[in-house]
């Protein structure tokens, strides 16, 4: 049975605009908050396949959207290839051993996707388990996202750690890079094999670059994992997420299927830049879901640019807050539906 998600990913015709919502299982849902309970903490949830199945599955049940992200984390990846993750309530992720010195790279286990057969299973069991027509997203973290959390050992505002790395040895830089793109190909890879349709790259951190860095240290290493897959799988679409790069849109390029266009770039201009050459999927700013006033007017004004039409993806332009009404989630799905029915 053809999938919604993967046709419109391919700019096939669909009965309407497909829509799902990054951060879709999470904290705003009560029986997402039981399943966590019942795992202790989030790290355990992430390593128990049997309850990631369930919380994956949970929003597509509760709100009908199109696809099913796997539940995860990116930072599982790191963790694997060596590094003590903690996730500390109220705080976030916190690696409390960054990487500094040679040693500390040349420490990290290159073969970490052998060893995340957690998620691989989690993968077989929602496939198992979801609707024909829904379609199941991988995710990995990108290279420098990635690297950043390994370097800064935690979440930053001024990335002045990374950056000063950046600037100062580059060659560690890329050596690190190099490594982590090897490591995401092969994941990407598994979760392909294991039932995932289709694979979004987060660069949730593109945005602390200037232009030249952007193109130097994240979206080259972006671009070769999506070629990588594209050769091997081309019926699997392939999506990248950089953040916050407006400015830059002129100059993206590449082997990929679909271009995910955060809330704070206007989607007449991602549309006039890469709409041609990608299919959209956004963007919707995420606390508009607040409001169904707001939410409404956000959806006209993403629909009336994008049309009801190929080539759109609704989405949020990131990932939805831990208070937030499921209802009004619920609201959004069943409004684009409607109104973007052909
Ligand atoms: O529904 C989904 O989107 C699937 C699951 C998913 C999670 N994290 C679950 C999660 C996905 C795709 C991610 C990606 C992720 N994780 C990113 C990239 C996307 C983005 O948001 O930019 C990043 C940067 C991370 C790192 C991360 N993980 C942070 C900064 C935090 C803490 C933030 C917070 O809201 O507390 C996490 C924890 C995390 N990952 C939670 C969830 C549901 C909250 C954990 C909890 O239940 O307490």
């Amino acid at each position: 049975m053809s999938k919604i998600f993967v046709d419109a990913c391919f700019r096939r015709p669909t009965p309407h605009t497909p829509i799902w919502m990054m951060r879709q299982a999470g904290r705003y849902l009560p029986e997402y908050m039981e399943v966590r309970k019942r795992a202790g903490n989030f790290l355990n949830l992430c390593h128990a396949p049997d309850m990631a199945c369930e919380v994956t599955i949970q929003p597509v049940e509760r709100l009908n959207v199109d696809a099913a992200i796997l539940f995860s984390d990116i930072l599982v990846v790191p963790n694997e290839m060596g590094m003590e993750l903690e996730f500390i309530k109220g705080f976030g992720p916190k690696f409390p051993s960054p990487l500094e010195t040679q040693e500390d790279l040349d420490a990290l286990d290159i073969d970490a996707a052998e060893k995340l057969t957690y998620v691989y299973e989690t993968i077989r069991m929602v496939r198992a388990r979801l609707a024909d027509d829904k379609a199941l997203i991988g995710f990995t973290g990108s290279p420098w996202t990635l690297a950043t959390y390994m370097i800064e050992g935690q979440g930053t505002k001024t990335y002045a750690i990374v950056k000063k790395l950046l600037y100062t040895n580059p060659g560690y830089m890329h050596a690190l890079l190099a490594k982590l793109t090897h490591v995401i190909k092969g994941y990407l890879e598994r979760q392909i094999l294991a039932g995932a349709d289709a694979v979004q790259i987060f660069d949730s951190w593109a945005s602390a670059l200037e232009e030249p860095a952007f193109f130097e240290f994240s979206w080259n290493y972006m671009k070769e994992i999506a070629d990588y897959i594209k050769t091997k799988y081309p019926h699997i679409p392939v999506l990248l997420f950089p953040k916050g790069i407006s400015g830059f849109l002129d100059k993206i390029d590449g082997n990929f299927d679909v271009f995910c266009v955060d809330w704070s770039t206007p989607i007449e201009l991602a549309k006039e830049k890469l709409g041609d050459r990608y299919v959209l999927q956004g963007n919707m700013e995420p606390t508009r879901l607040y409001s169904r006033e707001a939410t409404l007017e956000g959806v006209k004004h993403i629909i009336d640019v994008m049309g009801i039409t190929e080539g759109h993806i609704f989405n949020l332009g990131h990932g939805m807050l831990p208070d937030l009404e499921p209802e009004n989630a619920k609201y959004l799905v069943d409004l684009v539906h409607e109104i973007t029915a052909r």
